[in-house]
C-alpha cells in the first residue's frame, strides 16, 4: 500500500456517504487521500459532490452499454490505482475477479444488521417482519453478496409509527458516523480480513463492532478507538 492509501469511492445516487468521507478526509480524519469518485449513472448527486469537492469524478453509465461495463470500470480502477475501494451506495453487484483484486481492501454499507436483509428493501422487510431494531452494517466485500465479514454496525430501536422514511433518515446518520470510522481503520491497517473473518487490532471479531443509536450520536472519528463504542462481542 501507499505510505497514505488511495481510495475510490463507488456510487450510484445521493452520495451523502460520500459526503461523510469527504468531510472527515478534509478533517485529516482518515488517513488516506482521495483519488477519484465513479458513478455508474450519470447527473446524480454523488458526482456533484466530488466534483465540488475538487475529486476526480468518472462516469461509467451502466445502462448505455451493460455487457461493456465491467471492462470500463475495472479499466478506471487501473488507472486511478487506489489502495482502497470504498461503496457507498453503489448499486451493482461487481464482478467476481474485481472483488478478488481488492480482497481485504474494498469496504460497503448495507442498511440492514447483517447477516438480516441481504439485498434490496432492507427497511419495509424490517418493518413488515416487526423488528424491534435495524440498522446497518459496514463489511468487507467478498463474490457473495452483502455476505462479507461485518466490521461495524449500527443499531437504532425501531419505534411505533416508524416508516421506512422515517428509519431510513435515523439510520443513514448512523452510517455517516461508522462508514468514515471503518475507512479509517482500514486505512490504518486496524482492520484486515484474514480467514474468512474481519480482525481489528489484532483480534477476530467474531460479530462487528456495535454502535447504539444513543451513544453513537457526536461521537468522532477523529477519536475513533473503541472506548467509545459500546462492543457487544
Ligand atoms: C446507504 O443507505 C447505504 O446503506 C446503501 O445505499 C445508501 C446510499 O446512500 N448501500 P447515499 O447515496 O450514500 O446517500
Amino acid at each position: 500500500m501507499s505510505a497514505t492509501p488511495r481510495a475510490v469511492v463507488l456510487v450510484s445516487g445521493e452520495g451523502s456517504n460520500l459526503q461523510a468521507i469527504i468531510d472527515q478526509v478534509r478533517r485529516g480524519a482518515l488517513g488516506l487521500t482521495l483519488a477519484g469518485v465513479v458513478s455508474d449513472r450519470p447527473g446524480v448527486r454523488a458526482l456533484e459532490r466530488a466534483a465540488a469537492a475538487g475529486i476526480a469524478a468518472h462516469m461509467v453509465d451502466h445502462a448505455s452499454d451493460p455487457p461493456a461495463f465491467p471492462g470500463r470500470l475495472a479499466a478506471i480502477l487501473t488507472e486511478l490505482q487506489p489502495d482502497l475501494v470504498i461503496l457507498a451506495g453503489f448499486m451493482r453487484i461487481l464482478p467476481s475477479e474485481l472483488v478478488d483484486e481488492y480482497r481485504g481492501r474494498m469496504l460497503n454499507v448495507h442498511p440492514s444488521l447483517l447477516p438480516k436483509y441481504p439485498g434490496l428493501h432492507t427497511y419495509r422487510r424490517a418493518l413488515e417482519a416487526g423488528d424491534r431494531e435495524h440498522g446497518s452494517t459496514v463489511h468487507f466485500v467478498i463474490p457473495a453478496l452483502d455476505a462479507g465479514p461485518g466490521i461495524i454496525q449500527y443499531r437504532v430501536p425501531v419505534h411505533p409509527g416508524d416508516t421506512e422514511a422515517s428509519l431510513r433518515e435515523r439510520v443513514r446518520a448512523g452510517e455517516h458516523l461508522i462508514y468514515p470510522r471503518a475507512i479509517a481503520w482500514l486505512a490504518a491497517g486496524r482492520v484486515t480480513l484474514r480467514d474468512g473473518a474481519a480482525w481489528l487490532d489484532g483480534e477476530r471479531l467474531t460479530q462487528p463492532v456495535v454502535v447504539d443509536e444513543a451513544r453513537g450520536a457526536g461521537a468522532s472519528v477523529a477519536e475513533s478507538p473503541r472506548p467509545d463504542i459500546v462492543c457487544r462481542q
